[in-house]
């Protein structure tokens, strides 16, 4: 006998959300029919995981995860494990901004949500959902009214379940989003804050930085702050991944000028540079030419290394660069932290990999005891 959730039928509070159907419940792909239970946990404390594919997820350290997004796709044999260590596992949703206009289409797509989560016995969905909008246009608006409604359905559907919605570092309008951060904040569980990707847009000097400076960071938690979002509800992403920036030329000071690549609306910005796991960052390190270097403003490691053509400056983030960030968000009694993503870290055999792997996952906070039922 399992209680696992199904499909729902009516909901009121959605004015148009009139046709769903009742299915019945789908059987369960676990040896334990239990774990196709809705899990119940509700942690003191976030460690919020992005899993992008793959067999690595069984080499994760599961004493710290809580909330995994399958951000790809579906694998049951990951939600039945995620279960059994008592972890949400989430559906990743998007939904095309130039659509907020037909109400069809997101009647459609929150029905399709709503029976995925119930078909794959999933705890609730990350909304990823990162396209620009203007501010005070329509779409704004009705991005904010989408939120709303996928976060009641799936409270209705099932009351232990967790809606959360990716955003961008600061609150600013980054990348033209010119969401209603406030308003998506009250409307989730909580909310993700991208903090990398900083410097996609850069208006001063086109050089090479940081992926999640320090200040920088720090800045943009602030202003959600100070725009009313409680603490409890901010879960800090940090970057798992780095940029390796081809550089036009490099100073004595180590400044690293890069071609200029335009990005919504900047001259210049990272996609000059390739983004790297920190798997790969490992291994180009071994030929740099001048070893890891650290910058104490945006408290970030770095090196430089060369090909027969140039010169590369490679900027990431490591278990003490993560700490610092681990450290910050406690400082603030944020929600958590997170990362994009888990599968960037090198699972293999290898000892040196297998040791620069455990140090990430032991950098991340441990679990706070206090575990609540709801
Ligand atoms: C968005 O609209 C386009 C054009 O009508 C359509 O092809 C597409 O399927 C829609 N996508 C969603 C998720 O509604
Ligand atoms: C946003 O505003 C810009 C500048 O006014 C305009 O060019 C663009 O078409 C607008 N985008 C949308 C989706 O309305
Ligand atoms: C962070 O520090 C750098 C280097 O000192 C500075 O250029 C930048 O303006 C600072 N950023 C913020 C948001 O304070
Ligand atoms: C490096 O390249 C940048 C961009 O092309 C240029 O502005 C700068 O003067 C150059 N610096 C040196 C030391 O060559
Ligand atoms: C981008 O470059 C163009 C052409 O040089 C210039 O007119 C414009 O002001 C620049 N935009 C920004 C945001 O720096
Ligand atoms: C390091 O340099 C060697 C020799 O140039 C090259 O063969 C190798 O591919 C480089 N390693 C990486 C990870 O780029």
């Amino acid at each position: 006998m399992t209680c696992s959730t199904v499909f729902v039928a009516v909901i009121v509070s959605l004015p148009f959300l009139s046709i769903m159907a009742t299915n019945p419940p789908s059987t369960c792909p676990c040896s334990d029919q239990s774990l196709c239970d809705p899990v119940t946990r509700k942690p003191a404390k976030e460690v919020f995981v992005f899993s992008v594919g793959g067999k690595n997820w069984k080499k994760y350290d599961w004493s710290k995860v809580t909330s995994i997004v399958m951000f790809n796709d579906y694998d049951a044999e990951l939600m039945c494990y995620a279960h059994s260590k008592q972890v949400k596992v989430l559906l990743k949703g998007d939904f095309p901004v130039a659509n907020l206009t037909d109400i069809k289409a997101r009647e459609n797509w929150l029905l399709d949500k709503l029976r995925k989560a119930a078909d794959w016995h999933m705890d609730g969905i990350n909304l990823d959902i990162e396209q620009p909008i203007n501010d005070s246009s329509i779409q704004q608006k009705l991005l904010t009214d989408l939120v709303e409604q996928t976060t009641k359905a799936f409270h209705v559907q099932n009351p232990h379940s967790q809606v959360t919605y990716d955003v961008a570092w600061s609150p600013d309008c980054i990348d033209g989003r010119c969401y209603n951060y406030k308003a998506i904040a009250d409307a989730v569980d909580f909310v993700f804050v991208m903090s990398y990707d900083e410097q996609s847009q850069i208006f001063g000097p086109c050089i090479g930085m940081a992926n999640s400076p320090y200040n920088k960071t720090v800045k943009g938690v602030e202003k959600y702050l100070e725009m009313g979002i409680p603490a409890n509800k901010l879960v800090l992403g940090v970057p798992w991944y780095g940029y390796n920036y081809p550089c036009l030329n490099v100073t004595e000071h180590d400044v690293c000028y890069i071609p200029k690549v335009p990005f919504r609306g900047a001259n210049c910005s990272d996609a000059a540079g390739k983004q790297k796991d920190y798997s790969e960052i490992n291994r180009l390190i071994q030929n740099s030419t001048t070893g890891r270097k650290w910058n104490d403003e945006y408290k970030a490691p770095y090196f430089n290394y060369k090909d027969s053509k140039q010169v590369y400056q490679v900027w990431y983030d490591d278990p003490q660069s993560l700490k610092l960030r681990y450290d910050y968000a406690e400082s603030k009694k944020l929600l958590g932290v997170g990362m994009w993503h888990a599968d960037a870290l090198d699972y293999s055999d290898d000892k040196m990999a297998q040791k620069q792997t455990k140090e990430m996952w032991d950098a991340l906070p441990h679990q706070s005891h206090g575990v609540t039922l709801e």
